[in-house]
């Protein structure tokens, strides 16, 4: 996720691209750039680190003179944040420029086929396959150069594009990334959301995919990919920019977890071709992981959880030996590894130091790590032995959601690619795998839309002082992480247990009215979880059930039953996590939490 933004006009374009990438800065803050065309040539700067750094070096956009410009503000995807890695990107011969928001997934064959050509790459990232691509296509005609691309473009993209022999016009594309164009009566913006154009204009364009935006500082038209001139419709915006911000969610927390349908599909859709999975960057030929006797899964808080769930599935489809151990304890507890184990390290922000301090002792051990990373050149991601990324996004709230999400689906795929490397699953069953993955982000989103009745249950337990989480299996992974959810942020007490150790000590501490969230997605499970919520329903908890659809017979052992959709049985704590997120949230909100910046915590723990 990065924001664009483009301006052409009658004021100087420096100083508006700049204003525009600082309400930007929420989705991605790595490094910016921007690019304005004063007539002759096209000037660029660009830098790494935040806006600031820009700013001074252009001095506020004063010494870019030029009334149309593009800019960028980057959250790393190809490529760690560097100045060269920065946008805008220029063709060779610096007569066209782009921004670029997205993820290009053929990229590679793309960058294969432009250096036969002769074409030379200076930078890692995607971005600049695009801007020799438009090299390659332009014969004098932006727009038909534009949809020529577009047809050889795998992936999303959201593009502001200038052409030198076009000194006067702007374009814009988008597919699957985020765009809108506003018109004010001194020129046109574009930007990757509505924050960027408040300022200059409250009647906005939403842009669709694949359709293109041809604008002069008192124009703009719209063109689908068959260059016809399209109508749109403008939309008024009522919201305030802090509202904006947040895409008109109250919170972060909120916004983030209705991104999740996106950030699942980004981790996957790169790396699932066909019937196959395909890691490249797991850098591992098939005869190495065929060689793996342990993996040892290392990580802290949601990270872990996510780590725990990912015992559960490589265990059962890869039948691998999995240990998973928070990173604080594992780092000084003298762990057994050895050149037969797979380190996997699992961290959004890249920078937590217990997990940190766990690589670098597996790796002084001899183990081979992968990083399973959100922030792209971390120093996890910097020092693992490989890197998967999980294409999240930036998240903003401390309390992870969409982050955690991704790292379930990139240990998934993990999984069904060591369960086939390793001969445990049939052609059959990995194509059910793949397709109830695709099915994924549609049953989030499904389960997301029925927050109403989260919402009506979380507020008749605004006063709760202690919540129980149970479940059995994957399903006690869940419990562990929608237990830290509601704890986290709501500050009551909460705690996850295994359900068939509660009758050891535990249910001696249920009374009249306590609750218990009981999750049971596990069919040879289920009579053992009633059983549970029985015996705790006897001594007086009320309980709210998750359950998987069709299993009715929950009804006679719960006060209160979530349904979740149809889904493998490795796959189902990617559903069963939304209900329990949209519970912790609703209380958060109910008590009048600090919902995004919960008290006593940090989004990066960089200390030990
Ligand atoms: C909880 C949460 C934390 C993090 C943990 C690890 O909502 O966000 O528990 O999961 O601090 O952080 P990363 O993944 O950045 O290593």
């Amino acid at each position: 996720m990065c924001g664009i933004v483009g301006y052409v006009g009658e004021k100087q374009a420096a100083p508006i691209l700049l204003d525009g990438l600082s309400k930007l800065e929420y989705r991605g803050y790595d490094s910016a750039g921007i690019a304005v065309y004063n007539g002759e040539e096209i000037g660029m700067k660009k830098s790494k680190g935040r806006l600031k750094v820009l700013s001074e070096l252009t001095h506020d956009g004063e010494m870019m003179p030029g009334m149309i410009g593009i800019g960028h503000t980057r959250w790393a995807t190809h490529g760690e944040p560097s100045d060269i890695n920065a946008h805008p990107h220029f063709n060779k011969d610096q007569s066209i420029v782009v921004v670029h928001n997205g993820i290009i997934e053929n990229y590679l064959k793309l960058k294969k086929k432009l250096t036969a050509k002769g074409y030379e790459f200076i930078s890692d990232t995607d971005t600049e396959v695009i801007a020799h691509l438009l090299d390659y296509y332009y014969h004098g005609n932006p727009l038909q150069t534009i949809t020529k691309i577009m047809h050889r473009m795998e992936g999303s993209y959201a593009l502001g594009i200038m052409f030198k022999d076009h000194p006067d016009e702007l374009y814009a594309v988008r597919k699957d990334s985020p765009l809108i164009v506003g018109e004010s009566e001194r020129g046109c913006i574009i930007a990757s959301d509505v924050p960027a154009v408040l300022k200059y204009t409250r009647d906005v364009y939403f842009i669709e995919n694949e359709e293109i935006v041809r604008m002069t500082k008192d124009s703009m038209e719209f063109f689908n990919v068959d260059e016809e001139q399209i109508e749109k419709e403008s939309t008024h915006i009522d919201w305030d920019v802090d509202a904006a911000e947040k895409g008109g969610y109250e919170h972060f927390m909120l916004k983030e977890m209705y991104e999740q349908p996106k950030a699942v599909t980004d981790t996957f859709s790169p790396r699932i071709k066909g019937n196959d999975i395909v890691i490249e960057e797991l850098g591992m030929t098939d005869e190495e992981i065929r060689a793996i006797r342990k993996i040892m899964i290392v990580a802290c808080g949601s990270a872990y959880h996510a780590g725990v769930t990912s015992k559960y599935v490589f265990e059962g489809m890869a039948r691998i030996p999995v240990e998973v151990d928070v990173a604080s304890e594992y780092r000084y507890r003298d762990p057994i590894i050895d050149e037969g184990t797979l380190v996997v390290i699992i961290s959004q922000s890249g920078e937590t130091a217990d997990s940190l301090a766990a690589l670098r002792e597996s790796k002084a051990r001899g183990a081979r790590v992968l990083g399973i990373v959100n922030v792209v050149g971390s120093s996890i991601a910097r020092e693992a032995d490989n890197v998967m990324y999980t294409w999240a996004g930036p998240e903003i709230a401390v309390a992870t959601t969409k982050a955690y999400s991704c790292q379930l689906i990139a240990m998934y795929l993990l999984a069904m690619k060591f369960a086939k490397v390793r001969g445990q699953v049939t052609e059959n069953e990995m194509k059910r795998y793949i397709e109830d993955m695709k099915r994924l982000p549609d049953q989030i989103e499904l389960l997301l839309n029925n927050q109403n009745r989260i919402q009506k249950f979380a507020n008749r337990y605004l006063a709760a002082r202690d919540v129980f989480f149970i479940g059995r299996g994957i399903d006690y992974a869940i419990s562990m992480e929608g237990s830290l959810k509601l704890k986290e942020i709501s500050y009551i007490h909460s705690e996850a247990y295994a359900a068939g150790e509660l009758k050891h000590g535990t249910i001696s501490l249920i009374e009249e009215g306590t609750l218990v969230a009981a999750v049971l997605t596990q069919e040879d499970l289920y009579k053992k979880m009633i059983s549970n919520m029985v015996e705790v329903r006897t001594r007086g908890a009320f309980v709210l059930a998750v359950t998987n659809e069709g299993n009715d017979e929950v009804e006679r052992a719960a006060d209160y039953v979530i349904y979740i959709p149809e889904t493998n049985q490795y796959f189902t704590n990617s559903l069963a996590i939304i209900p329990l997120q949209l519970f912790g949230y609703y209380i958060s909100v109910g008590r009048g939490c600090d919902v995004d910046k919960p008290r006593n915590l940090a989004k990066s723990v960089t200390v030990e």
